[in-house]
């Protein structure tokens, strides 16, 4: 094959990923859990140009350069490197997060361009490679692999990958928060929290433990437990962050209200519990069957849009 395509979906994390132990090989320092996705998808074909110069990188149609073609070129430098081919590549990726919307493309990107450059370039991977070959390109693409629910390992380069975890079927309920302010990237964030936050240590047990109760508690089918792990774990690794010098304050008072509306929601009998990434926004799990109540209730403080668990990376029928 010299040209493939390949279809992958945000997560979000319910035990979260924050800080590396190895930023070269993207060795995280605990292992964490998420959601797959269905929507909001990142569609990417990767074409073998072997006439090219350089690699070639169209987001959306706009050609890119600068940092965002030269993480691309590192990328495929690895699937080259493995494939022992050196031609350079197209890849063109059309995004559809909207750019509102705040929710990370790194995860559905580089899980995407991950499946479509093995193919392209011949590799034959298992989805336990791919997620590997992810994780190189951005930490949390390592489980965007994975459909419905992920769980990654520490682990070392050969064992640091995802994999499926059964959990009770449930929904996420997305609310866009508009803050206006510009955040500091994950990564430059990881790094100032692990050279500056006091609290970073006990950020690591904390989750290293969150993460053995969690995955018990998708064993139980047990939603309160996950839901009560996911609040609690989301809001130390926003307490460690907030501990940096200089402070780093990703949570708005919208998102600080919204924390306490599904608190209120749970003592009405409405069973929620809130999570937030690297930013303002506020993503929120409830049962199936309560969704559409808690996602009303929700309304108020943005744009609401609910998913359900989604698709794995999946490699698209014009591949050639
Ligand atoms: O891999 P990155 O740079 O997208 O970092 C992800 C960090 C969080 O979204 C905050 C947590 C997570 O586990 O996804």
């Amino acid at each position: 094959m010299t040209k493939a395509t390949a279809r992958a979906y945000p997560n979000i994390a319910l035990v979260k990923y924050w800080g590396k132990r190895d930023s070269t090989l993207m060795l995280p320092l605990t292992g964490s859990m998420s959601m797959t996705l269905d929507d909001f998808p990142t569609t990417t074909t990767v074409e073998r140009t072997p006439e090219a110069a350089a690699d070639h990188f169209e987001l959306n149609g706009e050609v890119i350069e600068g940092e965002p073609l030269r993480r691309v070129t590192k990328f495929l430098d690895l699937v080259r490197e493995q494939a022992g081919i050196r031609e350079f590549a197209a890849v063109r990726s059309k995004n559809e997060v909207p750019t509102a919307a705040g929710l990370a493309s790194s995860a559905s990107g580089f899980a995407a361009l991950a499946l479509a450059a093995s193919k392209a370039y011949d590799l034959s991977l298992d989805p336990a490679d791919v997620s590997r070959l992810a994780r190189r390109g951005s930490g949390s693409a390592t489980r965007s692999v994975i459909p419905h629910f992920a769980v990654w390992r520490a682990g070392d380069d050969e064992t640091s990958v995802a994999e499926a975890i059964d959990a009770p079927d449930m929904r996420m309920i997305v609310v866009v928060v508009n803050a206006g302010n510009k955040e500091i990237s994950s990564r430059e964030a990881m790094k100032r929290t692990a050279l500056t936050s006091p609290f970073n240590d006990a950020w690591v047990s904390s989750t290293e433990q969150a993460l053995e109760s969690m995955m018990s508690a998708c064993a139980d089918n047990d939603f309160t437990r996950i839901g009560r792990i996911t609040e609690t774990n989301a809001l130390r690794m926003h307490a460690t962050i907030q501990a940096c010098d200089p402070p780093i304050l990703y949570l708005a008072p919208t998102s600080l209200a919204i924390f306490n509306k599904v608190r209120e929601l749970r003592e009405s009998g409405l069973e929620a519990y809130a999570t937030a990434d690297a930013g303002p926004n506020v993503c929120v799990i409830a049962r199936p069957e309560d969704a559409d109540a808690v996602a009303a209730a929700l309304v108020e403080f943005g744009s609401v849009r609910t998913m359900a668990p989604g698709p794995g990376a999946e490699l698209l029928a014009d591949s050639e």
